[in-house]
């Protein structure tokens, strides 16, 4: 049977950490999909690129889309597994071959890949492989170059800004310093998105990198001006002024190096990311000591990526899942469907795979901040 004959047969697949809204979008897409217009046959892989390796795959009909819109995870699963370095008996071993073979075993016309910055590069990679790939952009760290916002960071920041709500009146009520450390990975998207809304006195993200005793000054300044309780909301990649120097000269020399010598400084780089970022129990104990106030840590965690996703979340994963149909009937591959404003736009994965959203330090919500006299730590 021709192309033309048979209907379309989409793959769809959820990779990296689970998102709130993934199931909004594998729900948008599959029931455009199976609408009269479309008439396309949706399979979904179970647990990411895992899933497509074993060729574990489950038809994706009306049953399963139903009553999926509200629910947090993936139905689907997910895993951070990459086709290249697929964990295999205590190895990792490159199964790139065995899942192009399987995409063209389910005779898939698409796969959609429903993932972070991690699943951007693997299918992109996969894509130079010859599958037709397009990618949505997922994350709760909103840490994706080329689209306006990823979906789950609405409902992430909306956790954190719960978090902080009710942190304040209790260390309020004890004077105390409070530390909320909240997720992003190696960007300060949602430590400062929550910060803000949450009203925290301080935010350290890793774009802009602190010293305790600069963030010490602008506790005890508060202090001093009869406030007896801070919150400081912390990214979980913030960094001190000495790890980010640190970083950033064994980053200069990256650039310039490779083959054995580019290998030994990337594992220079993860030591030091190791040391330097998520100290926040350290932090603590150095401002306890500084300030001479009582300190506390809350780590939020996983707390941010469960649960119901937001309305906004809801509506952008359903407006995506939707657009990678059209794409996908217009043949366009090799992208990744960007969110612009209230339409979509196809962003050529290779423009974005590998490159990271970093908050720009003169971003707007950063001067927002500074003009109420937030500190950053520096
Ligand atoms: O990328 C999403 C994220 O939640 C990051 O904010 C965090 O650093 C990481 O995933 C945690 O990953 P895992 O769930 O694998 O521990």
């Amino acid at each position: 049977m021709s192309k033309q004959e048979r209907s379309g047969h989409i793959g769809i697949l959820t990779s990296g950490g689970d998102t709130p809204g993934l199931n909004a979008a594998i729900r948008g897409l599959g029931k455009k999909a199976a609408s009269k217009a479309c008439n396309m046959q949706v399979i979904g892989f179970k647990d990411g690129f895992r899933g497509l390796m074993e060729n574990r795959s489950v038809r994706m009909d009306n049953s399963m889309l139903s009553g999926i819109l509200t629910l947090g995870g993936t139905i689907l699963g997910t895993s951070r597994d990459k086709p290249h370095k697929m964990p295999m008996g205590g190895k990792l071993v490159d199964m790139t071959d065995v899942i192009v073979e399987n995409y063209h075993k389910n005779h898939l016309d698409a796969l959609v890949c429903l993932g972070g910055g991690g699943t951007l590069k693997n299918a992109y990679r996969l894509s130079k492989h010859g599958c037709n790939i397009i990618t949505l952009p997922k994350t709760i760290d909103n840490d994706i170059v080329g689209t306006d916002v990823t979906f789950g960071f609405d409902t992430a920041m909306g956790i954190a800004v719960d978090a902080i709500d009710r942190l304040h009146s209790t260390a309020s009520s004890h004077h105390r310093i409070i530390i909320v450390e909240i997720m992003g990975h190696k960007v300060g998207w949602l430590a400062l998105g929550a910060g803000m809304a949450g009203g925290a006195d301080a935010i350290l993200i890793p774009e802009i990198p602190y010293t305790i005793e600069k963030l010490a000054d602008s506790i005890l300044q508060r202090v001093s001006l009869g406030k007896r309780f801070s919150i400081v909301a912390v990214a979980e990649g913030a960094i001190t002024v000495q790890g980010s120097n640190k970083i950033r000269a064994i980053e200069k020399k990256l650039d310039a190096a490779d083959g054995d010598e580019r290998s030994k400084l990337k594992k220079q780089l993860s030591a030091l990311d190791k040391e330097y970022r998520g100290s926040t129990m350290v932090m603590a104990r150095d401002l306890e000591k500084i300030t001479g106030l009582e300190t506390r840590v809350t780590i939020l965690g996983h707390l941010q990526r469960g649960g119901t996703p937001s309305a906004l979340d809801r509506l952008l994963a359903t407006r995506l899942g939707t657009a990678a149909i059209d794409y996908i009937k217009d043949e366009q591959f090799g992208i990744m469907v960007a969110v612009d404003g209230e339409g979509t736009r196809a962003v050529p994965m290779e423009e974005v795979a590998g490159k990271i959203n970093y908050v720009p330090p003169d971003h707007s919500w950063v001067t927002t901040a500074r003009n109420l006299a937030t500190s950053f730590g520096d």
